[in-house]
């Protein structure tokens, strides 16, 4: 347990109101798209399951993600829709089991306007004006009056629903580049009625809409969240967001969710949800303006990681209430453990935005901090056994852990948390496995606490480490394991140069070899990297911080498109305003003297050769004890990248699941 799960955090623990409803602290579940429900729009045992658990793990309030309101504005595939009558008795389940757990719900309530996207369903993509998405390149239709009025009504139906199926209150997404927010930035409303213009004629849409349901629901409880900025040039100032902030109070809106940032790009969505780049808190500066304008509560999101994140915004007097994202993607138990009344560490959100990748690939999310999102095992009776007495489930076992890497070690807490005798041997005399190399980029520490977390917990559950420890059959022969679990990782491949010249001798670094020592490469070096994958653009995002000169070569069409777009984007504009040359859909053919010969679809293109080449290429597993164990009938589990070279969740899913059945 470190220092900082020993400190109290008075301030969240405070109990709070919005409206006249007690919050029992101040932490709530921010709201965030899933597709955990059906692709008709209904909510799924795995949505209650989902949002159940962070109702245990402490929230006063959760915020059920943003909900379609007309059957014309799916956000997502599987994104929970309340456009009919008919989502009422699924809603009104999953409020009721949220209930229970001394939590208050309310639901999050969108229409997508102009991001509405033709590749997700066919959906038309509609606003104030008419534009082109750059991002999907869909052009967006202008709205007529009366189509407005119409979807003003589907808000107003929409909430009413909400109230029947059990809500406590409703909240109008208002923020991120949606139909809300595009008719309030000038930037994009280009109208020149009464919806165009002047702060009132832009907030129109939103304000109309708010007057709809306040007049037919008067005590139902309204919040409306706005992005407290755009962070883009052109986008509107602080005094009109704390204009509509005063609005919006005016017109009986119980509290302000802010947020930041418009979801139009990747470049943009970054604000929204950012990347390890931005720091912790990133809109503290952006919500005190509005909180210090409005009387009424103001809630803020933006990488609050951490319980002392969270009570540094409300001491600061930044906001009144926290807003917990993938806080709570990672661990549903945050604010019980912030609070004290679990006795075990957080598991951080490491930003690395696999979770908003998902969802945005329209697949459901996933966490790979917790890779046990949304299924039952991330019930603390699964997830944290180390809390209850242990116990092996099927018999105490021998169980030797190979490879002291993410998946090695995911796996020992949990076979030693549940009784196993577990000793791990990792051949070299570090602990960690690739993660040195995975923190080497710049901004990668925010990725400690994937390591951190587990692996500190080693020596109280009695794990033992034996470091220098070579595993071969002879050794794990006289060992006499009951079970083992092969978590050899993988290697990085070397880069199989085709077609040298003559004697010439090329020397390639490998891209791990430089990022445990930069040093291998001078500054301002010309370096082209061969393979554009997250580590050939992490390797030159670490070479750019020493004024080094880059040419990536990559065989494939896109960048990295493995990694998370937000992240990716990142490192892509450091890199662009570092000089970056790129040479996509190009595979190495030869390297002169003085030149490389790519083979592209278009043909032979030579580029001039840099003094140092560092290939990228891609891991492969080592797994060769795979079929020793297999010949000496010693059974065993394969996990990580040594059963197949890939990431994190894939590392610590694989960790934990072996962890549980073995
Ligand atoms: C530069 C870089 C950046 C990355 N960034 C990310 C990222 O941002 N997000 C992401 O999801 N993934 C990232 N990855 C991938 C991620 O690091 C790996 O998928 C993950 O660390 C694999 O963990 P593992 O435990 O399976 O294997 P490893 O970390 O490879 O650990 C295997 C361990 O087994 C030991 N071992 C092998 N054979 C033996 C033996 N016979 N006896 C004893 N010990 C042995 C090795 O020494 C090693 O310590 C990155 C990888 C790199 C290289
Ligand atoms: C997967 C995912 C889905 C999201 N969906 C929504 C949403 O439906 N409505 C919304 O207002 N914000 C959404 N967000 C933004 C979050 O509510 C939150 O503002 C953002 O993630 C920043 O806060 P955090 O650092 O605590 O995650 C989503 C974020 C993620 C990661
Ligand atoms: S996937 Fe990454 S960014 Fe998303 S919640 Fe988990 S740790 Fe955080």
């Amino acid at each position: 347990m470190d220092a900082r799960h020993e400190a109290t955090f008075d301030l969240i623990a405070r109990p709070g109101a919005i409206g006249g409803l007690r919050l029992k602290n101040r932490l709530l579940l921010a709201p965030m798209g899933t597709n955990f429900g059906t692709t008709d729009g209904f909510c799924t045992d795995r949505d209650k399951q989902y949002y159940v658990e962070r109702a245990k793990g402490g929230v006063a309030m959760v915020m059920t993600e943003a909900m379609v309101v007309t059957e014309g504005a799916r956000n997502h595939r599987n994104s929970l829709c309340v456009f009919h009558d008919r989502y009422i008795p699924g809603l009104a389940a999953l409020v009721e089991a949220v209930k229970e757990h001394d939590c208050t719900v309310f639901g999050q309530i969108s229409h997508r306007g102009g991001l509405l996207r033709r590749d997700v369903l066919n959906m038309e993509p509609v606003g104030p004006s008419s534009w082109r998405n750059p991002n999907t390149g869909d052009l967006v239709r202008e709205l007529a009056v009366p189509e407005m009025i119409s979807i003003q009504k589907d808000f107003l139906a929409a909430a009413k629903r909400m109230k029947k199926a059990g809500y406590d209150g409703v909240e109008l997404h208002g923020a991120n580049g949606y139909l809300f927010h595009q008719f309030f930035t000038p930037r994009i409303n280009r109208r020149t009625d009464q919806y165009g213009g002047s702060v009132e004629n832009r907030a129109r849409m939103l304000v109309e809409t708010v007057q709809r349901i306040k007049d037919a629901m008067p005590d139902f409880l309204l919040l409306v969240r706005i992005s407290a900025t755009e962070y883009v040039e052109g986008g509107y100032p602080v005094e009109d967001m704390v204009a509509l902030a005063q609005i919006l109070e005016r017109e009986g809106v119980a509290a302000l969710d802010l947020s930041g940032g418009t979801n139009e790009s990747p470049e943009l969505s970054r604000f929204c949800i950012q990347p390890p780049s931005m720091p912790r808190r990133c809109l503290e500066e952006h919500a005190r303006p509005i909180k210090q304008a409005v009387s009424i509560p103001t809630i803020m999101a933006g990488r609050i990681v951490d319980p002392v994140d969270a009570e540094t915004v409300l001491r600061n007097g930044s906001a009144d209430f926290i807003s917990l994202g993938r806080a709570l993607f990672a661990d549903p138990y945050w604010p019980s453990k912030a609070l004290g009344k679990m006795a075990s560490p957080v598991r951080a959100c490491i930003a690395c935005n696999v979770c908003f990748e998902r969802l945005t690939l329209e697949l459901d999310v996933n966490c790979v901090q917790n890779p046990m999102l949304g299924t039952e095992f991330e019930d603390p009776l699964h997830s944290e056994p180390w809390l209850t007495l242990p116990k092996a489930d099927n018999g105490s076992k021998r169980v030797l852990v190979v490879g002291a890497g993410v998946a090695g070690v995911e796996a020992a807490r949990f076979l030693a948390a549940r009784g196993h005798e577990v000793e791990i041997w990792e051949k070299a005399d570090k602990p960690g496995g690739q993660i040195p190399l995975a923190l080497a980029a710049p901004d990668k520490m925010e990725l400690l606490p994937l390591w951190n977390h587990r692996f500190d917990m080693l020596p109280q559950l009695g794990v033992r480490l034996r470091m220098s420890t070579l595993a071969t059959a002879e050794a794990i022969a006289a060992y006499q394991p009951d079970h083992v679990i092969l978590a050899t990782g993988s290697m990085q491949r070397a880069f199989p140069l085709p077609d040298a010249v003559g004697e010439l001798t090329v020397p390639t670094l490998g891209a791990w070899e430089v990022l445990a020592s930069p040093d291998k490469v001078p500054a301002g070096a010309y370096v082209t990297i061969i393979g554009g994958g997250m580590v050939g653009i992490e390797t030159a995002d670490l070479l750019i911080t020493k004024g080094c000169r880059i040419t990536i070569v990559e065989m494939g069409a896109a960048i990295a498109p493995a990694m998370a777009r937000n992240n990716r984007t990142d490192i892509m504009l450091r890199l662009r305003a570092a000089g970056l040359r790129l040479q996509l859909g190009a595979t190495v053919e030869r390297v002169e003297a003085s030149s490389i010969r790519l083979k592209t679809r278009d043909g032979a293109v030579d580029i001039p050769r840099d003094p140092f080449l560092v290939a990228a290429i891609g891991p492969a597993p080592v797994r060769d004890l795979a079929v020793t164990l297999t010949d000496m009938d010693v059974p065993f589990t394969l996990v990580g990248d040594a059963s197949k070279p890939g990431d994190f969740l894939g590392a610590v899913r694989d960790g934990w699941m072996a962890g549980l059945t073995v």
